[in-house]
């Protein structure tokens, strides 16, 4: 296995990948329009940190086995975590977790940032509060509030990123 983090940056090989997570998303995440999938995963500011299988590929796509999309807010220094899926055929191997830690190593090392908030599925919060996200929102309502949209029917969580730990091995 490989962990990347991509963005629409022009490189082949990259566009590749990110068309690959589309296609997960689209088929984990049924209630998100494709067209909004496709959106978040093409735009600049956001990023999305992969699990490859290691030089495997299919149809020409590398095969991706699941990621996150993230929007970095450096000045406040957090992250909206948009999407979140593994392939249906792969969940449940812990991926999901490595995934997360490489995301939140990424995220602190990379982009600086200290928290993540993320809309969680009513069916995703089991995931989260085990990747020590909390219902609690800790962070200054005005630290986030205006930079991230609302949703209905999903919860609002959020996650400490340890200043030290080391989260990936
Ligand atoms: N509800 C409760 N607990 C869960 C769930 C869940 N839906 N999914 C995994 N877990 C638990 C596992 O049992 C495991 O617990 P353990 O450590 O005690 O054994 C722990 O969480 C980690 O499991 P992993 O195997 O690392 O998780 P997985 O690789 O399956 O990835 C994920 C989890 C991403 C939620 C995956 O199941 C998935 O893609 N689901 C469908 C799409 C989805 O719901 N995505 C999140 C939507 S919300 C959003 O995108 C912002």
């Amino acid at each position: 296995l490989k962990f990347v983090c991509y963005s629409n940056d022009g490189v082949d090989d990259h566009m590749m990948c990110l068309i690959g997570l589309k296609n997960i998303f689209a088929r984990q995440l049924p209630n998100m329009p494709k067209e909004y999938i496709v959106r978040l995963l093409m735009d600049r500011k956001h990023k999305s940190v992969m699990v490859l299988r290691k030089n495997e590929v299919e149809g020409g796509i590398p095969l991706v086995v699941g990621g996150i999309t993230y929007r970095p807010y450096h000045r406040q220094r957090f992250g909206e975590i948009a999407f979140c899926a593994i392939s249906a055929d792969e969940q449940v191997k812990g991926y999901g977790t490595r995934l997360m830690n490489h995301l939140k190593e990424h995220a602190r090392d990379v982009d600086g940032l200290t928290h993540f908030l993320t809309y969680a599925d009513n069916n995703a919060v089991g995931y989260f509060l085990k990747q020590s996200f909390t219902k609690e929102i800790y962070l200054e309502k005005d630290v986030w509030h205006g930079y991230i949209k609302d949703y209905d029917g999903v919860l609002l969580m959020e996650c400490r990123i340890d200043p030290k730990l080391k989260y990936t091995n």
